[in-house]
């Protein structure tokens, strides 16, 4: 068994130092979402019939496996991952083990929210919210009326508690029109340019029933192995939903798996790929 875990992750560290692909495992917690964004890759809303959960106990135990086979951080995503009851307590627990990167659409940040977080502050947790405009009009056009205001809000507010804050933005046209401003804006709410995250709508789940968006190619996402409540996905980006069915083009192995299992496909999936610095990644 031992044996088995040590190739695991020599295979593992070979193909990272190639290029292939990337140290961060991904988790998707939940499908659950309190909004409705018109691209959501994931067809996410507050009456999702199927939620796709991860239960706590399987997210902690795939981060300290994470951990001992030379994954370097986690990245939590969904659907919302603070829709789920035990989340600000699992994400500290996560914290204790790896870094982690908590995707989140920053609308759920109460003061009672924030004090269950109070346990995070100095540790290494970035909190990264989706922010897709400074306009709030054309902002809430793709992500609900008053979301602008909402986001814009409880960024001070996790800066007041200690916690690091990065900006996701996502657009759903090629005229990036007005990002020199909310690039004044995030700077003026104390977050770096390196905390900026800029991307296209890429064209899957709700954005291609939608026509919107760009089409991935099959290099454009570094790989990085992604675990949902379905099974093992080449990337973060891969497993989508259309018509509430999971799209599986980019699924490496099928729920159950375990954590090894999961590595293995998804290492003999990316032998193929291009490695190495200059291969170029569109969308992250
Ligand atoms: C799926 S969401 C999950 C986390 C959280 N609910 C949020 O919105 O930030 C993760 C990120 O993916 C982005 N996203 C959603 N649909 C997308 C699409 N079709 N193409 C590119 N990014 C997308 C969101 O804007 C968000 O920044
Ligand atoms: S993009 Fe995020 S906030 Fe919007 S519906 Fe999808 S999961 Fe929810």
């Amino acid at each position: 068994m031992r044996s088995a875990a040590t190739a695991s992750s020599n295979a593992f560290a070979a193909a990272i130092a190639e290029g292939r692909v990337g140290d961060r495992l991904w988790l998707y917690a939940t499908y659950h979402c309190n909004l409705a964004c018109s691209y959501c890759l994931t067809e996410s809303y507050p009456r999702i019939a199927d939620r796709r959960e991860l239960n706590d106990v399987d997210m902690l135990e795939a981060v300290s496996v994470a951990r001992e086979l030379g994954f370097s951080s986690v990245g939590v995503t969904g659907g919302e991952i603070f829709m789920l009851r035990s989340f600000p307590e699992t994400l500290g627990e996560m914290a204790k083990i790896l870094p982690v990167l908590a995707l989140t659409n920053g609308t759920l940040f109460t003061d009672r929210l924030l004090d269950r977080l109070a346990p995070l502050e100095g540790a290494d947790v970035a909190f990264q919210l989706s922010l897709d405009s400074a306009q709030p009009r054309a902002n809430d056009a793709l992500r609900g009326r008053g979301n602008f205001a909402t986001v814009v809000e409880a960024i001070p507010r996790l800066h007041a508690r200690g916690l690091r804050v990065r900006i996701a933005t996502t657009l759903a046209d090629e005229d990036a029109g007005d990002l020199e401003e909310l690039c004044v804006l995030h700077r003026g709410l104390g977050i770096s340019d390196d905390d900026h995250l800029v991307r296209r709508v890429v064209r899957r789940g709700k954005a291609e029933l939608e026509g919107i968006g760009v089409p991935l190619g099959p290099d454009d996402v570094l790989p990085e192995l992604t675990l949902t409540a379905e099974g093992a996905f080449l990337h973060p980006f891969a497993p989508t939903v259309r018509n509430g069915v999971t799209d599986l083009d980019l699924c490496v192995a099928s729920a159950p798996v375990a954590f090894d299992a999961a590595l293995a496909a998804f290492l003999q999936e990316t032998e193929s790929r291009p490695a190495g610095d200059d291969v170029v990644r569109n969308v992250r």
